[in-house]
């Protein structure tokens, strides 16, 4: 790190909570960061509309984080990543996604070279993740499926791995990638975590769940200092942002990200972006 320090806020957005995920960890490895989150929650889900329609979305999502001066922009949405990537071009700041870093993990981890990949109808349809995995390992063989109940159940506060409804659903959508073999599962979009005990437990504990916001949190990372952008702030205090109520958002927030995170959030009118 150089001695410039760059306080401004590095900007995460996604459709709804489930970007929450990647900022869990990047306050694991950014302790010191301030982070601004958008969840366009009035709109969610992205992953069963038009290209046309995420396209538009992610465009005002990224124009929202600009306008509040952020040093770098997060797309914590595989939808987004896989369907839009080019949100990124002409960008003033650098841009991270979350298929890159998590597929190249996924690459490196599998032993018998058979990967599994869930996500939304529009991230699976678009080839992202595989396509991503090729360029790193031309041999491997990847089976994907898309989980469109998954990201209604996690908004609904349903991912207790004990109630047989989430069981049954995971259950459902897994069976194809168990009978592929795989030894390693991409969690291809940024709700899944939320689920990952369920999703673990229906897939043994011998296939490794690759959770996409820890490679983009590590890419992050390395791109602060790339850029000499790193920041430092003694008290961390984030912003988040939603279209929706606030109310629900608050409390899954404090959640999934323990109750000693710092953070206040606010309902925007997205629309206006
Ligand atoms: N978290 C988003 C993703 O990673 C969810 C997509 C959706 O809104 O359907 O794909």
């Amino acid at each position: 790190m150089g001695d410039f320090l760059d306080n401004r806020a590095i900007g995460v957005f996604d459709s709804g909570l489930g970007g929450l995920t990647v900022v869990k960890q990047l306050m694991k490895v950014l302790p010191n960061e301030n982070i601004i989150y958008f969840g366009d929650t009035g709109r969610v889900p992205y992953g069963s509309r038009s290209d046309t329609a995420i396209r538009r979305y992610a465009g005002q999502d990224v124009n929202f984080l600009l306008s509040n001066d952020v040093k770098l922009v997060v797309a914590a949405c595989g939808t987004v990543s896989s369907v839009a990537p080019d949100v990124a071009d002409g960008l003033p700041v650098p841009f991270v996604d979350v298929v890159q870093p998590a597929a190249r993990v996924a690459a490196q981890s599998t032993r018998n070279g058979k990967i599994g990949v869930i996500g939304t109808a529009a991230t699976i349809a678009s080839g992202s993740f595989e396509r991503a995995v090729h360029a790193c390992n031309p041999e491997a063989q990847v089976v994907h499926n898309s989980c469109p109940l998954f990201v209604p159940l996690v908004e609904s506060g349903w991912f207790d791995c004990n109630d047989p409804v989430v069981i049954n659903t995971v259950e459902r959508y897994l069976q194809p990638i168990i009978d592929a073999g795989v030894d390693t599962l991409i969690l291809g979009c940024t709700h899944y975590p939320i689920l990952s005990d369920a999703i673990a437990s229906v897939m043994g504990e011998e296939v490794s769940l690759i959770n996409i916001g820890i490679a983009a949190a590590n890419t992050v990372a390395n791109i602060l200092d790339c850029h000499d952008i790193r920041g430092h702030h003694e008290h961390v205090k984030n912003h988040f942002f939603v279209s929706d109520t606030v109310r629900s958002f608050e409390q899954t927030a404090s959640i999934l990200l323990g109750e000693n995170a710092d953070f206040d959030v606010e309902h925007i009118d997205i629309e206006q972006y």
